[in-house]
């Protein structure tokens, strides 16, 4: 079901107008609804209801207190990387228990917080994070469960920024260390291995690449058990692309079967972790039309929201699509428009070349934006960070304010 959409010709996120949110909690701002993130978890973790599974939504992608403590509510594990998102899973009610701990970097503090907390397991990604972690993990009295995040090298297909498992890429364990590095953490006297993991890329709209970095899994599996290293999870990563434009991700459904079907009666928990698929069409970004500027060449339409509110156009040229509240607006003509913000630098754009019926004050929708939006925004030009909203039915709930000049000065000191 749809849970942005028209009704009487104006946009709404499920039954509240988009424009009655703006004029309650004013613009740049993000709207997510309840409904469409319900839905998209209860979907995925309905693919795999065939088997023994834990999906650990990837926090990166939407970090609010509020999608956290949904999602924990439905019963979601998390997938972290760093000691900050623990704070926050922890802070919204998610369980320990079913956390894991993803990154390259992690720090011996970050440790020791993940082991005081219980999580299930380190995604372990070189020798020389086994050693820190055996050693904090010794200094605190702990035993530490860990998986390699085994580099399969394989291309996801996907934009170079946002691909990790090729060979080339910082993450994980090249594929051919991986068994005598199995044997290093085997004789290591505070980990306990549990799981092979790993994480090839993001926004894969393609099942293949997903089942060969499986099959270099459970190829793995097996010659780990023929050395009498017993794994009982396989740690699959996120990745599983949604539909900003024209894409056609696989549906949820086959993406799961393909999988379960690989792995087969082996009796490992799959684990998950997706990020985008979970959030990221839950949301959308409000913005109003401040100016409207007809160029010689190029009309601009400069819009209160930015490169600091959404980086992905900026960053990726990733496309988002771009439209209008008001479905059919009267008497204005529908033209070209770059969709620019106020930020100084040309890569702030949200949009290239969309044909639009604006005027001065309209608003404005950037859809497909609840992953890796506010979670990648900044304060760059002074600009506080927008606010949040939950929709649930009719009922919109401010679930972040709007921050404000004097806290992001708060904490900056003057010389003597
Ligand atoms: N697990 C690990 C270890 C990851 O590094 C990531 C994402 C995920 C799970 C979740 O992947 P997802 O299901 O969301 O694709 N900022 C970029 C995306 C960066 C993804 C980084 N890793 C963007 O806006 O497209």
């Amino acid at each position: 079901m749809a849970h942005f959409d028209y009704q009487n010709g104006e946009l709404h996120a499920e039954d509240v107008p988009l424009a009655h949110i703006a004029e309650r909690y004013g613009t740049p701002c993000y709207v997510y609804s309840r409904a469409a993130l319900a839905e998209a978890y209860r979907a995925f973790d309905a693919a795999f209801a065939g088997r023994d599974h834990l999906v650990c939504y990837a926090v990166k992608a939407n970090s609010s207190l509020a999608v956290l403590n949904l999602l924990a509510r439905l019963g979601s594990g998390f997938d972290i990387v760093s000691g900050g998102e623990l704070a926050r899973v922890l802070a919204a009610g998610g369980d320990p228990r079913k956390v894991v701990f993803s990154g390259v970097g992690k720090t011996a503090e970050e440790m020791r917080q993940a082991l005081a907390a219980g999580v299930l397991c380190f995604n372990v990604e070189s020798e020389s994070e086994l050693i820190r972690l055996d050693r904090v993990a010794a200094q605190v009295g702990k035993t530490a469960a860990v998986s390699l995040r085994v580099n399969p090298d394989v291309d996801a297909k996907t934009h170079p920024y946002i691909a990790t498992g090729l060979k080339q890429d910082k993450f994980g364990v090249p594929y051919r260390d991986a068994l005598s590095l199995y044997g290093t953490a085997a004789g290591l006297p505070r980990l306990r291995i549990t799981g092979i993991s790993c994480h090839i890329g993001s926004q894969i709209t393609k099942i293949a690449p997903f089942v060969a970095a499986l099959n270099r899994i459970l190829a793995l599996a097996d010659r780990l058990q023929a050395q009498g290293i017993r794994i009982s999870h396989f740690d699959l990563g996120g990745g599983l692309g949604i539909r900003y434009k024209n894409e056609a991700p696989p549906a949820m459904a086959d993406y799961a079967r393909a999988l379960a079907a690989r792995i087969g009666g082996r009796p490992q928990t799959l684990l998950l972790e997706p990020g985008r698929s979970l959030t990221g069409n839950a949301g959308i970004l409000l913005a109003r039309v401040e100016y409207l500027k007809h160029g010689k060449t190029r009309s601009f339409a400069v819009v209160d929201a930015a490169m600091n509110d959404l980086i992905r156009p900026a960053l990726y040229d990733a496309y988002h699509e771009i439209v209008p509240v008001l479905k059919n607006r009267r008497g204005v003509r529908r033209q070209r428009y770059q969709i620019v913000g106020p930020v100084c630098e040309s890569a702030d754009f949200l949009g290239h070349d969309r044909m639009l019926a604006l005027a001065e004050g309209d608003l404005l929708a950037i859809m497909s934006a609840g992953a890796y939006g506010m979670s990648m925004s900044s304060n760059y030009n002074t600009r506080p960070r927008a606010a949040e909203v939950m929709v649930d039915g009719g009922e919109p709930h401010l679930i972040r304010e709007r921050e404000t000049v004097s806290e992001l000065m708060a904490r900056e000191r003057l010389l003597p």
